[in-house]
């Protein structure tokens, strides 16, 4: 069934009508960002218990929490310097970044006393649900359309799986056309390779505007042996057969190529801090800070917290479904891992 946002697949379907098949990446940019109609850009995606799925986030405010802690051991790291900037990219509607504000208020003081938050968002209906979320914290939040040079950290929590990709293997392209007014691929051969642009013009981004200190990159992917070119489709918690159901209103993702994303940085001066699951990750944070877990909250919070520990940690929910990549630039190669890295094995098998 081809259902979805009306105007957006007569959009879509009159390029092709007009111009031949479309690369999918092309498909998944109107899908996805059309300025007006796509699930992103027009404010429609929405994400947790009522929305279409869940995130980290999405789980509660222990991920910020404990992110928090962790982007503070950075900036001990860089020496406690003023000005340090939090970039986040792919904030959404701004509920990490408060996560971590809020943390670091109450519990970072000198921390929060030193830092910026700095949001990339190229989306203006997000912009306004992120300044309303993040009020409170007046001109220590500050939004930016492009990057622009920083010392800090940039943080990103499913960005690389939401960006276009084209579906190219074994020399052969699947192109969007149309047999009569359904949308169906079509496969043409191609002599290029490369199948994720847009997740690599981002890290050529980053990299050139990050002039000290750490990326941190949590998403769902493989290294490379046992990638899978699958196109995620999800919309009310439930996987949808074709990318052609729901058009606009069905989030489209496709695992991250790790393997090419940690080239890519190391093309541009960036090195491997550490790569880990999740699971491995939160646990080392957890085991440096321990009394983020084991507070003396009132019953009903300290209930919540287990809840959502678990969420994130077990294996077979969050733990071992999400991998944790962390890039440096102009770090002392000698300086100790990163509380998350702890108890990582998995740098190893991307050198
Ligand atoms: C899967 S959602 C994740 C949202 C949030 N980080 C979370 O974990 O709940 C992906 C987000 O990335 C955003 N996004 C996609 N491309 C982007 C870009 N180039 N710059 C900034 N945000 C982008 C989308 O608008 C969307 O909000």
């Amino acid at each position: 069934m081809q259902t979805g946002n009306s105007a957006l697949i007569q959009l879509i379907r009159s390029e092709i009508e007009n111009y031949g098949p479309q690369s999918f990446a092309w498909f998944m940019q109107q899908a996805l960002y059309h300025p007006e109609h796509g699930y992103y850009s027009s404010g429609r995606c929405s994400i947790g218990r009522k929305g279409d799925y869940f995130t980290n986030v999405s789980v509660g405010p222990l991920f910020g929490q404990l992110l928090a802690s962790q982007f503070s051991e950075i900036w001990e790291r860089l020496g406690k310097m003023n000005d340090f900037v939090i970039v986040e990219q792919g904030a959404h509607d701004g509920q990490f970044a408060r996560d971590v504000l809020e943390f670091g208020e109450k519990r970072l003081p000198e921390f929060f006393d030193a830092l910026r938050y700095r949001i990339l968002e190229p989306f203006p209906i997000l912009e306004e649900q992120q300044r309303r979320r993040l009020e409170a914290f007046g001109d220590k939040v500050e939004w930016r359309e492009s990057p622009e040079p920083f010392t800090g950290v940039h943080f990103s929590n499913e960005l690389l799986d939401a960006m276009p990709v084209r579906l190219i293997r074994g020399g052969m392209e699947k192109l969007v056309a149309l047999n009569g007014d359904r949308f169906v691929f079509v496969e043409r051969p191609v002599d290029k390779t490369m199948f994720n642009h847009a997740a690599l013009e981002c890290v050529d981004q980053i990299a050139a505007n990050l002039q000290r200190g750490y990326v941190i990159a949590i998403d769902y992917g493989f290294l490379d042996e046992e990638f899978e070119r699958t196109v995620e489709v999800r919309a009310r918690h439930r996987n949808l057969d074709s990318p052609f159901e729901q058009i606009g209103d069905a989030d489209i993702t496709m695992s991250v190529h790790w393997r090419s994303i940690v080239e890519r940085a190391q093309a541009n001066g960036l090195r491997i801090a550490g790569f880990t699951d999740q699971h491995h990750f939160l646990t080392g944070i957890i085991s440096t800070w321990p009394d983020l877990v084991c507070s003396s909250s009132p019953p009903n919070i300290e209930r919540k917290t287990k809840r959502a520990l678990q969420t994130l940690l077990h294996p077979e929910m969050l733990g071992r479904a999400f991998q944790v990549l962390a890039l440096a630039k102009d770090v002392d190669r000698g300086t100790p891992r990163l509380a998350g890295f702890k108890f990582s094995r998995g740098a190893q098998n991307l050198a």
